[in-house]
């Protein structure tokens, strides 16, 4: 069976080209950057959002942004790729795919700075080259992603599967990470009914990953946030799977506000609770969870989101954009290595070397 994956970025040799999810689902409006404060711009405001996707982004505007200046010397370039690259890591704490991809850039401009002969045009070919690298890796991370995910699934019954927020192409450069295995399956003749969670308060539950599903083809059920619990005990969901932004090196996992209620009452109600994520959401220098920084983001998005003013003006509001799911509650994570089963400090590690554990 045929599907269609989103192209939330394409690589264009001059400006960033992405397609701005804060208009879906009404309007796919593609957004061509080229200066600092527009694509710092475009993450902040969740333009582009997914852990992987900001990755992506980042990497390839350090290298659009760079290639337009005209140095009057490699030191002035290196001083200038620092302070584009500290401006681009302040855009979001969250998603570790940002600072990993950062970290390339910063570690390819260091090989080519070490070559004493290097000049500006050979820096520029070689973050070109890197940021192609990470957007093309993405790609094949998360089709492996899709693969392993796929074998939790057979073909003798539809499946019921939940997710929360939107770990699909949007958020990637290809299949998605939660999203993958359900894409493949699709194409494959496998039946998924998938149930969406809302995602309050932004919404890209609903917005964006029954956008995604719906126009790929696969059965799609959008439930609001509190709705869950009653879908589960109603015996309609087999499986949850979910994304991550920073998993921690005991399994501990990040990710949108919300993922942790649904990994409790998966555990409550007997049902499998899965997170998937390419090894480059791993984040081996944080030990636990609770270590990870969490993004607070403007209340305004909680009482006056989309237009409507939900709450009085002077209320406050708290508004914590992610939630770390203790390892405890995870079934298995899934990586484009394989699976990681009931996650542990000592099982990540093995995996990260060596692929399932
Ligand atoms: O705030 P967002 O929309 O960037 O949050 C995204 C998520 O929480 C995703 O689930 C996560 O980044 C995984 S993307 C493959």
């Amino acid at each position: 069976m045929h599907t269609t994956i989103p192209v939330s970025l394409q690589h264009d040799p001059v400006k960033l080209i992405l397609l701005d999810q804060t208009r879906l689902p009404e309007e796919e409006l593609f957004l061509h950057l080229d200066s600092r404060d527009s694509i710092y711009e475009a993450i902040k405001k969740l333009r582009v959002r997914g852990a992987p996707a900001i990755g992506i982004a980042a990497a390839y505007g350090m290298y659009v942004c760079l290639a337009q200046q005209s140095y009057p010397s490699l030191t002035a370039m290196k001083l200038d790729f620092a302070e584009l690259k500290q401006y681009f890591a302040s855009s979001r704490p969250t998603a570790v795919n940002l600072f990993w991809a950062l970290q390339r850039m910063q570690i390819r401009f260091d090989t080519v700075l070490s070559n004493p002969q290097a000049r500006q045009q050979d820096v520029l070919l070689a973050l070109l080259d890197e940021s192609t690298a990470i957007f093309e890796e993405d790609q094949a991370m998360s089709k492996a992603i899709g693969e392993h995910g796929l074998t939790l699934f057979d073909k003798t019954k539809t499946w019921g599967v939940m997710t929360h927020c939107n770990a699909g192409g949007l958020a990637t450069s290809g299949y998605g990470t939660a999203l993958a295995p359900l894409y493949l399956g699709h194409e494959r003749g496998y039946h998924f009914s998938v149930y969406s969670n809302e995602t309050r308060p932004l919404l890209q539950g609903s917005r964006l990953t029954a956008y995604e599903l719906n126009k790929g083809g696969l059965d799609v059920t959008i439930l609001c946030d509190n709705m869950a619990s009653l879908v589960m005990k109603e015996g309609k969901i087999d499986a949850v799977i979910v994304g991550a932004d920073r998993i921690a090196a005991n399994g501990d996992a990040a990710n949108k506000i919300g993922t942790s209620g649904v990994a409790i009452l998966a555990k409550y109600y007997n049902i499998p609770f899965y997170v998937a994520a390419p090894s480059s959401t791993f984040d081996l220098k944080t030990a636990h969870g609770s270590d990870i920084v969490i993004e607070k983001r403007d209340g305004e998005e909680v009482v006056n989101g989309f237009g409507k003013r939900t709450g009085p003006k002077d209320v406050k509001v708290y508004n914590p954009a992610f939630d770390v799911t203790d390892a405890s509650l995870i079934t298995a994570i899934i990586t484009e290595k394989g699976r990681i089963e009931h996650p542990t400090t000592e099982k990540v590690r093995k995996h990260l070397e060596m692929g399932s554990v």
